[in-house]
């Protein structure tokens, strides 16, 4: 099964496709489960999304969200948290319901009591109907980093030093950049009916090519995407760049 991409011109229009396929679901379905995502890929879309909210009327009052993941040890109102994040960038500016927002606790009791809590009230939720990602350097959805193995449920994970070295921007001290954080595994995410991804500049074009023309390989987490039967990748010309590269090649060897 090969995954179908879309190459946009820029950052601008990508977001503008990826809020468009999110609003197809609202509007479907107004009760819809999202998967969100944080990182600064899925910014734009956020802000066209409160954009059709303002100016379209896009209702997000019965949406239901899951986000992916949070770093461990930071209370919501810690401004590098996820759940401040997503806040900041949507569900303060939209009319959805707080009772209908989810996010892992990044202090919870039992940590593994809460990961098990969190997979359950998405199985209650009827499952995910729209799953948005952005993809880390190394490869990483969630925080679901490459391994040996992957995981299917959500967990605690330790975070690679690429990823705290790529997050260490948003901090001030290097010391205060969390070293763990919880995510839905890839088999809860693997349950959405279907994801939709999003990479933008040229340093995701590497990863981006493993990812679709690249062995299924816990080695690139996203890989395993290649498996799911619904996956939209948006991308902008940047992220795409080795793909286009390859494509290029491809149809020079056909002619030869
Ligand atoms: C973080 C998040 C991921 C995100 C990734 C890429 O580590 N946990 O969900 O996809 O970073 O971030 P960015 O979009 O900033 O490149």
């Amino acid at each position: 099964m090969s995954m179908k991409w879309t190459v946009y011109r820029d950052y601008a229009a990508m977001s503008r496709a990826a809020a468009a396929v999110i609003a197809v679901q609202v509007r479907a379905k107004a009760a819809s489960v999202l998967g969100l995502a944080t990182g600064s890929t899925p910014i734009g879309t956020y802000q066209e999304l409160v954009r059709m909210h303002r100016e379209d009327g896009l209702d997000f009052s019965l949406v239901n969200t899951y986000n992916l993941d949070e770093y461990l040890g930071l209370p919501p109102d810690n401004p590098q948290s996820y759940s401040h994040f997503m806040w900041h960038h949507l569900f303060g500016q939209i009319n959805i319901d707080p009772e209908r927002v989810h996010i892992p606790s990044g202090q919870p009791e039992d940590v593994n009591r809460a990961c098990r809590d969190y997979d359950r009230a998405i199985e209650a939720a009827g499952g995910i109907d729209l799953q948005l990602l952005g993809i880390g350097r190394n490869g990483h959805i969630g925080f679901n980093e490459p391994d040996f193995y992957l995981r299917t449920e959500t967990h605690l994970v330790a975070l690679t030093e690429d990823t705290i070295a790529a997050n260490a921007r948003f901090f001030s001290r290097p010391e205060e950049v969390p070293r763990s954080a919880i995510t839905m595994g890839v088999g809860t995410i693997m349950k959405a009916r279907h994801i939709l991804l999003l990479a933008s500049g040229a340093d995701k074009a590497d990863v981006v090519a493993r990812m679709i023309e690249g062995p299924v390989t816990t080695e690139v987490p996203a890989s395993i995407l290649q498996m799911h039967p619904q996956v939209t990748v948006l991308l902008d010309e940047a992220a795409a760049g080795i793909l286009m590269e390859d494509e290029r090649r491809r149809r020079r060897e056909d002619q030869a």
